[in-house]
């Protein structure tokens, strides 16, 4: 493969920015330097920002496509799979980390029961054939107050693909659902049900979250731990949320509700991770701790998209611009800082040797505009 260099690039390194050239070849990167190249071939970047692929760890986003409308099931999989490998190509993802759920609590969730083998299959026959743009691999989300999430899981977590798994206990009264009006806007404000059927919801889900919660936590645990699969917990509120989760040999705490939750996670050696669109909109949808606030305070890790999978590099510059947060601060939040509570040692740096997955940016007034993708040094945008 020919070597590729860009040149006249603001370089996104580590603790700083460098005006420089980076030059890669064969899938990996073989320099960066400060100045300019003069070589004909090298490839002017006009001043844009270069820096390394995003690494996105809980996404959403396949659900959108392989259920375009409630009740739509699209009726080919791997061209669902293949729209939202686009989507989050050009969001700057080169490696993205599908979030799946398993067990169901609600009738209006249950398309995920559905659509959950069927992902499965369409990333292992994307990544097989080539098919996608970027690197994928599944994250399993367990809702461990299913009655079913053992046995939904039971078929799937030895794939090589399932790199993550988390535990969330959405009971409502606790964690995430811990203010139970948070909850009422949820499901009630947004259309989900009505009044009588969120009660009674509730009501139910208090009496036998916990029970279901007490029998798959640890049967979850020891699936994912003896094979060496890393696991997140979910919504930590409390020191003792956090507890638990170290005692299950969690590494990562995903979406901490709260400054205590977060700072705990901290004291406890787990990774912090909050929602760029939480960044972006300045707090929670669910009235949980702002991720700004986190990181004021040091106690932010790394991003996720969640949601929208635009929403991660916005987040970088508004964290730059409104919270100052300085640019290679924010960018590892989404890239060598990911990638370090993934584990993940070949990708997420702009050094010498990595995976060259390498992405170009403008900030155009707050707002960015991805310009260029490269995956494993290929153009993938
Ligand atoms: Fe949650």
């Amino acid at each position: 493969m020919a070597e590729i260099i860009l040149t006249n690039a603001n370089i996104v390194l580590e603790d700083e920015v460098i005006d420089g050239t980076i030059v890669f070849a064969s899938g990996e990167i073989k320099s960066v330097e400060r100045g300019r190249s003069a070589l004909p071939h090298a490839l002017d970047m006009e001043g844009d920002f270069i820096a390394p692929g995003l690494i996105e760890m809980h996404t959403d986003n396949m659900e959108k496509h392989f259920v375009p409308r409630p009740g739509v099931f699209w009726p080919d999989p791997l061209a669902a799979a293949v729209a939202h490998d686009a989507q989050m190509v050009a969001a700057g993802v080169t490696t993205v980390y599908d979030s799946i759920c398993a067990g169901f609590v609600s009738k209006e969730k249950d398309f995920r029961r559905t659509i959950f083998p069927s992902v499965m299959k369409a990333v292992a026959s994307g990544m097989e054939s080539g098919a996608f743009r970027i690197d994928h691999r599944i994250h399993i989300r367990c809702e461990l107050t299913g009655d079913d999430v053992v046995s939904e899981i039971e078929p799937w977590v030895g794939s090589p693909l399932v790199r993550l798994g988390s535990l969330m206990d959405h009971t409502p009264g606790q964690r995430q659902w811990r203010n139970l009006e948070d909850l009422k806007r949820y499901t009630v404000g947004s259309g989900e049900k009505s009044l009588d059927e969120h009660e009674r919801d509730v009501l139910a889900r208090m009496e036998t979250g916990p029970i279901n919660c007490a029998r798959n936590w640890p049967l979850v645990v020891e699936m994912f731990a003896s094979r060496g699969i890393p696991i997140a917990t979910h919504d930590d509120t409390t020191e003792e949320d956090v507890i638990a989760g170290v005692a299950s040999g969690a590494v990562i705490s995903e979406f901490p509700t709260t400054i205590e939750a977060a700072a705990a996670a901290h004291r406890y050696g787990l990774a912090t991770i909050a929602g760029a669109p939480n960044v972006v909109r300045g707090g929670s949808h669910s009235g949980g701790v702002s991720a700004a606030d986190l990181a004021k305070h040091s106690l932010l890790d790394g991003l996720s998209s969640d949601y929208v999978p635009a929403s991660l590099m916005q987040a970088v510059l508004t964290l730059v611009r409104r919270d100052g947060v300085s640019l290679p601060a924010a960018m590892g939040m989404v890239t060598w800082r990911v990638a370090d509570m993934l584990h993940l040692s070949d990708r997420g740096r702009l050094d010498v040797g990595q995976q060259a997955d390498i992405i170009r940016f403008r900030d155009a007034g707050g707002t960015p505009i991805i310009r260029g993708v490269w995956h494993k040094g290929e153009r993938a945008f």
